[in-house]
């Protein structure tokens, strides 16, 4: 009787997890003004029937019928939907920002049986070039402290600083190494990232504690980066007296 329970219980476990895995929906990331391909999982078992997409389960948009006729909607979709009859894959062209939805494609087969599967399409923008800004707390002859910062005027995205790539090591364990860098100019770079894109832009610092950074396009600031820079002249002594 336990015995049963049990793989009864298993077994229930079992369908609710490939249901949840089927019916997670695929997700698309697409680029404005650029071009997404919404391709079914399900697309070579059977031949359907007919077939049609939808947008946030509501309107539809693009269908193609058992006489092989295509139709698309006209609406903000005009002249940017094209459906693959080969594998029921629709492509949108010229992606604007608020094509972002959910997506179903309904598969109809044979006996009218519909297959449904959702598709989850982000488009985002192109990330612009960073605006960097480096403020100065203190200055002298040995230390140089301050403060970087970037941004950009976008929702959604990551930052990360890349520190001055130093001393590429020939081989750490040998016992001689040849070093050649100017202690003097530096450059610190921050790249902003999205799923569909990333850029970039750099503050060089020049002793004793100056900073310029690359002009960059107009900057509706949003997000904000920062790094503190705690940097002491000639930091490189500490590498150099490992050998
Ligand atoms: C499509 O929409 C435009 C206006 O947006 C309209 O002039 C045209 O007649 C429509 N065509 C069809 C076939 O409905
Ligand atoms: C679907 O078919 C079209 C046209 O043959 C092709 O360009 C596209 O890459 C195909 N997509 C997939 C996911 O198979
Ligand atoms: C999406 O935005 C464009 C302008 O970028 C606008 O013309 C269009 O009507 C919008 N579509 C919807 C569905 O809101
Ligand atoms: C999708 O539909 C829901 C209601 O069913 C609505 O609240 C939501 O705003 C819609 N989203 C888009 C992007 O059209
Ligand atoms: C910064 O952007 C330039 C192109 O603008 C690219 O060539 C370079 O690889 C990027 N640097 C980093 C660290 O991503």
């Amino acid at each position: 009787m336990m015995m049963g329970l049990t793989r009864v219980f298993l077994f229930l476990f079992f369908i609710r997890q490939t249901a949840w895995a089927q019916h997670g929906p695929l997700e698309v990331v697409g680029a404005v003004h650029g071009v997404a391909y919404l391709s079914p999982r399900l697309q070579t078992q059977t031949s359907y029937h007919q077939i049609h997409w939808r947008r946030n389960n509501s309107v539809k948009i693009a269908s193609w019928d058992s006489r092989g006729k295509v139709w698309y909607a006209n609406s903000t979709y005009k002249g940017r939907l094209e459906l693959f009859p080969n594998n029921n894959t629709l492509k949108i062209s010229c992606l604007q920002k608020n094509d972002s939805s959910m997506y179903q494609v309904y598969l109809e087969d044979e006996v009218g049986k519909e297959h449904i599967e959702n598709i989850l399409l982000t488009v985002y923008e192109l990330v612009p070039k960073p605006t960097v800004n480096a403020n100065v707390i203190r200055g002298d002859s040995t230390w140089c402290k301050a403060t970087l910062e970037c941004s950009v005027g976008l929702e959604g995205v990551t930052y990360e600083w890349i520190p001055p790539s130093k001393l590429p090591l020939e081989d750490v364990g040998a016992s001689e190494q040849h070093v050649s860098f100017d202690p003097l100019i530096e450059t610190y770079t921050c790249k902003v990232s999205n799923p569909v894109s990333s850029n970039n832009a750099s503050l060089t610092y020049r002793h004793p504690c100056s900073w310029t950074g690359e002009s960059s396009a107009a900057a509706a600031c949003t997000t904000t980066s920062t790094l503190v820079v705690l940097g002491h002249l000639l930091p490189l002594f500490l590498l150099l007296s490992l050998a």
